[in-house]
């Protein structure tokens, strides 16, 4: 049913390097390495990919099935699943999910550039950790230069966007997430040789089971949700523009893989380093741009380049996502040009993310809201969908590739036994432990 006037990914790379790309964000770079060490290390990391197999890969799959046999945006799919009736409505919770997030999202992003800036003209030089706080706090204290920033990052978004699924959206991934993972490989690689860095390395990797508490878990499992982009329509819409031969399952696997892998490196990229230098680790806009700025404006000028541009891609990539599930929704239910749409979204945006970028208390209640509230939800919805709406013959249709895939078809019985059952039960008891 996938209209190919909507656009399509032109080869399965561009699919999965797109998919990763909104994978791979903030997150894995300032979020998984902090929690990793935090949470035991190693023992952390089994129960985090045991997270990502059995709720967080189901969710993906679910989102992607019902995305790929509507060749829908995120409300028009569920529509043309559950025809009149309220579920449509739920779409709105995704959509709605998706621009709050990019809105807080970008002012994190125009930070990077701000400080990408810096690194190339030569202003990156902190002797120490107050020295860097001081300046990221002089940065955010004038409303000035968050909102240039936001307005720069979120512009790069909008132009990507409006280039097109395959031509925009497929090509800045297949160019710029390969070489995000050589960036990578070159900080962990300088960061490695750094005398102390073993510390580091016995940071991320040292098991200690007994730090496995009911915490850990609900941070593996909100930290699996957050960096697959679920429930959101990221994936939904994502998968709306694979062309039909394309595998859900091959690109779910990959996602999280290369999505793993990356966090993984981020953790090398920067503990080894933050050790080397007697340093605490931390995780959040402090690591980035107090304690990071300290440690890279001391390992050469090239670094902090590297390592600002690494951020921008990572964060660029991942908004673009979010953009776009707003703009396939004005373009395939509103009728809207995509660059029509494109712009409108970016001024919305810009509103919302000018009132975070001003106020913290604003920035706080979008992460809040969006992270604990509507990505769950929105994830309930898909589960819901696909495991009670759909009809089974249809879903296996769909995961197995009209049957043509044999670990797709091996694999089917477990998938929808998680979607069906383990998912929502999983989700609800979330929703409970975090209201009471
Ligand atoms: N996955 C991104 C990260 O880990 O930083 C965050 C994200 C991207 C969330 C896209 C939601 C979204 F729609």
């Amino acid at each position: 049913m996938t209209s190919s006037g909507r656009g399509n990914f032109g080869s399965r790379f561009a699919v999965v390097m797109a998919l990763a790309g909104s994978a791979i964000g903030l997150g894995n770079i300032w979020r998984f390495p902090y929690m990793v060490g935090q949470y035991g290390g190693a023992a952390f990391i089994l129960i985090y990919i045991l997270c990502l197999v059995v709720i967080a890969l189901p969710i993906f799959f679910a989102e992607s099935i019902i995305g790929k046999s509507t060749g829908s945006d995120t409300f028009g799919a569920i529509e043309q699943i559950a025809p009149g009736t309220g579920w449509k409505n739920a779409g709105y919770i995704a959509i709605v999910a998706s621009f709050v997030v990019l809105s807080f999202y970008s002012v994190v992003g125009g930070w990077s550039v701000d400080y990408l800036l810096r690194a190339c003209t030569g202003g990156f030089r902190f002797s120490s950790g107050e020295e860097a706080a001081a300046v990221f706090s002089q940065m955010n204290s004038s409303a000035v230069e968050p909102i240039l920033c936001l307005i720069v990052f979120l512009g790069l978004t909008a132009v990507i966007v409006s280039a097109g699924v395959d031509k925009g959206i497929g090509r800045f991934a297949k160019i710029t997430m390969p070489l995000l993972f050589v960036m990578i490989l070159l900080i962990v690689a300088k960061s490695l040789q750094l005398p102390g860095a073993q510390a580091g390395v016995d940071y991320m990797l040292k098991p200690d089971f007994s730090k496995i508490s009911g915490k850990a878990i609900a941070a593996a499992l909100g930290q699996a949700f957050f960096t697959l982009s679920l429930g959101v329509g990221t994936v939904l819409t994502y998968s709306s523009y694979m062309r039909k031969e394309e595998n859900i399952l091959y690109a779910g696997v990959w996602s999280a893989f290369f999505d793993t892998v990356f966090a993984l490196l981020a953790g090398f990229a920067i503990m080894p380093a933050v050790f080397a230098f007697g340093l605490a680790p931390s995780a959040g806009p402090s690591l980035v741009f107090e304690t990071l700025p300290v440690i890279f404006s001391q390992m050469g000028a090239a670094v902090p380049i590297i390592f600002f541009i690494s951020i921008l891609i990572a964060a660029l990539t991942s908004s673009i996502s979010m953009l776009e599930v707003v703009v396939a929704w004005l373009v395939d239910q509103k009728g809207l040009s995509r660059r029509a749409a494109t712009i409108a979204v970016f001024v919305c945006a810009l509103a919302l993310g000018s009132a975070c970028a001003i106020s913290s208390r604003v920035f706080s209640a979008c992460d809040f809201l969006t992270s604990n509230v509507l990505m769950m939800t929105g994830a309930f919805v898909f589960a819901i969908i696909v495991g009670w709406k759909m009809p089974k013959a249809d879903v296996r249709t769909q995961f197995t590739n009209y049957g043509t895939s044999k670990a797709a078809r091996a694999t089917f019985p477990v998938v929808w036994f998680l979607i069906r059952w383990v998912v929502p039960v999983m989700i609800v008891a979330i929703a409970f432990t975090n209201l009471f």
